[in-house]
């Protein structure tokens, strides 16, 4: 494999209503981040996975990770943003293709993390997954009323993993001021070409908690 993958675990999951850290909430009575993590391991063309862990939980992180992959476990940070940063700078040398994957997206097929490593080194610099957008979108005043509706043909949903040539994604942390909610769009502001690769309706965001029962859901649907 020449491919290293991040995943940022370091989130508290306000959305989720109480119950700790999101990635260590459960489905199918395992934390989010084994999900994700099995199946990232799953996928041929990764080398390194770095978890960035919920500050105070690296220990026990690593120790509910080790059966299922070899991987290095790095504290995170306040935000999403830092904890890419902290997992980024724990790559060994070697893997020169960084994918950057959401344990939130805890039931991405292996399936789509090679394809956006395969479409990264047919050449292209950046690739994130996207869906077209079913809903109509409008824009909305801070009081509820609304100022337009949005052509959403040319609007897509972006998903994760995110893939990057490692030394375009490095650079893109190093210049990076404000922080953003995804590593493509640090890498847009260095001027870099950003490709699509379809989506999955399994690599879901799971962040409310109507989500984490569409996922359990989704997983006993799987097994059966
Ligand atoms: O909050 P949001 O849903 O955008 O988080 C996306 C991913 O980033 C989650 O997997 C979360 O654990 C991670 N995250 C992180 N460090 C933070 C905040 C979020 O690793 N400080």
């Amino acid at each position: 494999g020449d491919v290293a993958v991040l995943v940022p675990a370091a989130g508290a999951g306000v959305r989720l209503g109480p119950g700790g850290p999101k990635a260590l909430r459960q489905i199918g009575g395992e934390p989010l981040l084994v999900h994700a993590v099995r199946r990232i391991a799953a996928a041929p063309s990764v080398h390194t996975i770095v978890v960035a862990a919920p500050p105070g939980d690296a220990d026990a992180v690593r120790a509910l990770l080790a059966p299922i992959a070899e991987l290095i476990v790095v504290a995170g940070g306040a935000t999403r943003q830092e904890s890419v940063a902290a997992a980024l700078a724990a790559v060994p040398p070697g893997p020169e293709i960084v994918l950057v994957h959401d344990a939130a997206r805890a039931l991405t097929p292996a399936i789509l993390v090679e394809a956006v490593a395969t479409a990264i080194r047919g050449g292209e610099d950046a690739v994130i997954p996207v869906l077209p957008v079913v809903d109509t979108i409008k824009e909305v005043s801070a009081d509820g009323v609304v100022l337009g509706t949005v052509d959403r043909s040319a609007l897509r949903a972006v998903q994760t993993p995110q893939g990057f040539r490692r030394s375009v994604l490095a650079a893109a942390h190093a210049a990076a001021v404000d922080p953003l909610t995804d590593d493509a769009g640090l890498v847009e502001k260095q001027g870099v070409r950003v490709a699509c690769v379809p989506g999955s309706e399994y690599a879901l965001k799971i962040t409310r908690p109507f989500d984490l029962a569409l996922a359990e859901h989704l997983l006993n649907a799987a097994r059966s």
